[in-house]
């Protein structure tokens, strides 16, 4: 059972960032790092990324992985500010390049924007192996939420990305370029036929009004309780329920701005000639 997991939620966007490691003075990776950005001052802020950093000073750990379960629709990553700060590999899933190309073709990117997933250190296939220190983790590909999904085993624990939320909310939606309801509760399912023990890691929290943020659950919760899919609802009945929830939700408000960070593995747009970085706001295409 791995004891060394360390939470950071970041209220703005409701996500969970994560520091697992093996051993104070040892070797971590960093799951999902945020970067503040504030749209209507179009300004990125570290706050909530040197708190990682505090973190990772405190406890004297060397960053051998920055892992992305995805490229995320909500929130900006700062993998390559953690990168820059604390070393580490950047990484994601190996189907980025699919995403890169259908986001490339909506924001009309140059020929200087080429989407075959190099902008990452590396990209993890499915069921592939790796080391953070001591520790044996493990990629589980998981598409679904978007085509490049990956859900980062280390022992006991799973880190789910965007899959499953905790039980009183449900599942991720499906409705991005490149995602697929059917896909994304096959992959769930994989999930959820680890051991009933397993822990969970949820990559977001909307909690309702009647609880506090959580983003912890097992695999036996969720098989009891996951609103969309306890045991017993079936592969059409997600997919229905999925289609028509997704048809009703707005777009994340940093849909357009994450996504062209997040391509990019947390690298901003370059800087024109003024010095200045821009995001393209397509109109009328979403
Ligand atoms: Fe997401």
């Amino acid at each position: 059972m791995i004891s060394n997991i360390k939470a950071f939620f970041d209220s703005a966007t409701w996500t969970v960032s994560y520091v697992v490691f093996d051993e104070p003075r040892g070797s971590c990776a960093i799951i999902d790092p945020v970067l503040d950005y504030d749209p209507k001052s179009s300004r990125t802020s570290t706050r909530s990324a040197d708190k990682l950093i505090e973190f990772i000073h405190q406890q004297q750990l060397s960053v051998e992985w920055i892992l992305e379960t995805h490229a995320h629709a909500d929130h900006l990553s700062s993998a390559d500010y953690l990168k820059n700060q604390l070393g580490g590999r950047t990484a994601i899933g190996h189907s980025i390049p699919v995403v890169q190309k259908s986001f490339k073709k909506i924001f009309n990117l140059g020929d200087e924007f080429i989407p075959d997933g190099h902008h990452f250190d590396h990209l993890l296939t499915d069921n592939e192996p790796f080391q953070v220190g001591k520790l044996t983790a493990k990629a589980i590909s998981v598409s679904g939420h978007t085509s490049a999904d990956m859900a980062y085993q280390f022992d006991d624990a799973i880190f789910v990305g965007d899959t499953l939320f905790m039980p009183d909310v449900g599942t991720a939606r499906a409705d991005f370029p490149g995602g697929d309801a059917r896909q994304l509760f096959r992959s769930i399912q994989k999930l959820l036929a680890f051991p009933p023990e397993t822990r969970l890691f949820m990559c977001h929290d909307y909690p309702p009004t009647d609880r506090s943020v959580e983003w912890e659950s097992t695999v036996a919760q969720q098989r009891a309780h996951n609103i969309h899919v306890h045991d017993g609802i079936t592969e059409n009945e997600f997919v229905a329920m999925r289609n028509r929830r997704d048809a009703a939700l707005e777009m994340p408000t940093l849909l357009l701005p994450s996504i062209q960070v997040n391509i990019r593995a947390g690298k901003l747009p370059s800087a024109e000639k003024n010095g200045v970085a821009y995001f393209k706001i397509p109109i009328n295409l979403i």
